[in-house]
């Protein structure tokens, strides 16, 4: 299992610090959370802080859009040089075409759905990205209570088996100790974890229970 540290739940006092930790603890991507304050009733981070993120990080980045407008967004962020640039489903009308832009730059495009949001219309895209990311929570906020979605895992894991093999399946919100094992057994690769690895005294055993 690979393990995403979600910053939002670090300290924004002593974020470098923080990036450093959960490199040197074991992170294999450190997710980035972007939001307008429209796609999602939250606001995050900019450029200028994500670049500093990036120069920090000795691990790839993986950003996860909550934006109404992603192309906008993905020509910021794409000069950074993340893994990842994952946009919502939900906010965007021309799915293929974000996809090809994302990929443009070098970068692999994800695909995000809300967890109200079926699998099944994946199904025409799913082959245009590298990985899909399932939501365990509404988007906006760290700390929610995870949504039980093994039943969209093992149903997206279907899909890829036809039409993308090589996509990778990465699950975001209320991820912890718990409900890790069933994660795995349904069929995630990556997990996304903010507030159960930060709430955590030791980030290294925190992502070591994960893993
Ligand atoms: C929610 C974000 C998540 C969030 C996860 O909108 O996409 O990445 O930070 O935090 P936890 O793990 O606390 O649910
Ligand atoms: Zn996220």
């Amino acid at each position: 299992m690979l393990v995403a540290p979600s910053i939002l739940s670090a300290d924004f006092g002593i974020l470098a610090k923080e990036i450093v930790s959960i490199c040197e603890a074991g992170a294999d991507l450190v997710h980035v959370d972007v939001m307008d304050g429209h796609f999602v009733p939250n606001m995050t981070i900019g450029p200028v802080v994500v670049k500093s993120v990036a120069q920090t990080s000795t691990k790839p980045l993986d950003i996860h859009l909550m934006v109404e407008d992603n192309g906008f967004f993905v020509d910021m962020f794409a000069p950074l040089k993340p893994r990842y640039i994952s946009f919502h489903y939900e906010s965007e009308k021309h799915h293929h075409r974000m996809a090809q832009k994302i990929r443009n730059y070098g970068i692999s495009p994800a695909i995000v759905i809300n967890p109200a949001t079926p699998v099944e219309f994946l199904k025409e895209i799913v082959k245009y990205v590298d990985m899909v990311l399932l939501m365990s929570v509404n988007p906006g906020f760290g700390g929610q209570k995870f949504i039980p979605i093994y039943d969209k895992i093992r149903e997206l894991k279907e899909l890829i088996k036809t039409n993308n093999p090589d996509c990778l399946i990465e699950v975001d919100g209320g991820v912890n100790d718990k409900n890790i094992k069933e994660l795995k057994e349904a069929g995630v690769d990556i997990v996304v974890a903010g507030s159960y690895i930060f709430s955590h005294k030791n980030y290294e055993e925190a992502i070591k229970s994960l893993k």
